[in-house]
């Protein structure tokens, strides 16, 4: 078999880095372009070559912004497999950092797909890293009518009285829908800055993927949980989150009334399945969902985190929403395991002692919920 060699994009990150492990056991070369963002990096565990502990030390390292003439072009000598997870990770603070998440999420993506386009290269195969953000609402179905429903936002008078569920009125009566798992032919409501540039990166590999022949795969990912997650970014990773909230001895903040549900997904799994969509040879030019196929609500989240932590401490339900967020999301994942015959597999419980295991060992968990929280009440983010 000739050699593979996977360029990484955001290698340096969460799930990046977690993905650079699996493909050097499978025998991938592998080189990281990551520009190390503070927000992510500043309160890592650096070694003395700069880059995080965790890094494997057998991937090659470029340090270099994709945005930056020329960075990305000569990251990709000899690259056959291109991975591209660099991107601004907020769904809260996307809405009030509209130009800097656009540039480096949809802008930094049309760099790489033009480099690809105008100049010489040896890639094969692309995936990309999209998010169960771009559906908007998940999918929902009503007792009284056949099939699914892909039901329009909550309006902003439903929300200000405080009703979180979705609802369905015919102009005489109202009912209340069930949330069901979301599939990948659900219509895109993006709800946020973020979401937005997902769904445009995703739309643009696919395009352009297509149009260049090189089989390409956008990856729908949920809520992505495990070890070297940014313990001080405080708008990403709510599991992470909650746990140095209650290790520092404060409750976890729930939006809403935290009945919420999500889909709570292993980075070991996620990764799982980006290497298996780059091992294959199947030419395609798709979405799929990766998520668990499990549903949570974010309150048992909280509450299963205090009981694996002793911590004698109920979540602090805030009874604010944040404008663009979502009421229930959690995946089907039958698309993926289909095609690809990928299957996720760690148990939700084991998932979270590990996480725990990790914060714990990780140096002290910098909590900047309030903080964050002060600065999307400003930006009248948080209602
Ligand atoms: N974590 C999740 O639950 C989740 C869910 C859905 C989708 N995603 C997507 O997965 C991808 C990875 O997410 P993550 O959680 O590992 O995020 P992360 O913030 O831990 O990693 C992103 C990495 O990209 C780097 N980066 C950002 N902009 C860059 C640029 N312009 N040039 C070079 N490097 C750059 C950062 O320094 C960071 O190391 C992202 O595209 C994100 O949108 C994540």
């Amino acid at each position: 078999m000739s050699r593979r060699h996977a360029l990484v994009t955001g290698g340096a990150g969460f799930i990046g880095s977690h993905l650079v492990d699996k493909l050097l056991d499978r025998g991938f070369e592998v080189t990281v372009l990551d520009c190390l963002l503070p927000q992510v990096h500043g309160d890592a565990e650096m070694a003395a070559d700069g880059w995080p502990i965790y890094l494997n030390p057998e991937a090659r390292r470029i340090k270099g912004n994709i945005l930056d003439d020329g960075v990305f072009e000569s990251s990709l000598t000899g690259v056959t497999h291109l991975v591209h997870l660099a991107a601004s990770v907020g769904v809260g603070q996307s809405m009030t950092n509209i130009v800097d998440y656009t540039r480096n999420n949809t802008m930094a993506t049309a760099v790489v797909l033009d480099v690809l386009s105008r100049c010489q290269h040896s890639v094969e195969r692309m995936a990309v890293a999209s998010s169960m953000s771009v559906y908007g609402e998940g999918e929902y179905r009503s007792a009284s009518t056949q099939g699914s429903l892909a039901p329009p936002p909550r309006t902003q008078e439903q929300l200000q009285h405080r009703a979180w569920e979705l609802t369905r009125s015919d102009g005489k009566m109202t009912e209340a829908l069930e949330p069901v798992a979301t599939k990948e032919g659900k219509p895109l409501h993006p709800a946020s800055i973020y979401a937005i540039n997902k769904r445009d990166q995703e739309e643009m590999c696919l395009t352009v993927g297509r149009a260049l022949g090189i089989p390409t795969v956008a990856l729908r990912l949920f809520n992505a949980y495990g070890s070297r997650q940014a313990l001080s970014n405080p708008y990403t990773g709510v599991a992470a989150i909650f746990i140095s909230r209650l290790l520092n001895g404060e409750p976890p903040l729930v939006f809403e009334d935290g009945e919420q549900k999500r889909d709570f997904v292993h980075v070991g799994d996620v990764a799982e399945a980006f290497a298996t969509v780059l091992e294959s040879d199947k030419r395609v030019w798709e979405a799929f969902n990766v998520g668990s196929g499990q549903s949570v609500t974010v309150n048992s989240i909280a509450r299963t985190l205090a009981r694996l932590l002793r911590k004698n401490i109920a979540p602090q339900v805030l009874d604010k929403y944040r404008v663009g967020d979502i009421r229930h999301c959690f995946a089907d994942i039958s698309r993926i395991e289909k095609e690809f015959e990928f299957k996720p597999r760690q148990e939700f419980d084991d998932g979270m002692e590990e996480l725990i295991r990790w914060v714990v060992t990780a140096r002290k968990p910098v909590d900047r919920s309030a903080s964050s929280l002060a600065e999307l009440t400003r930006g009248r983010m948080v209602v």
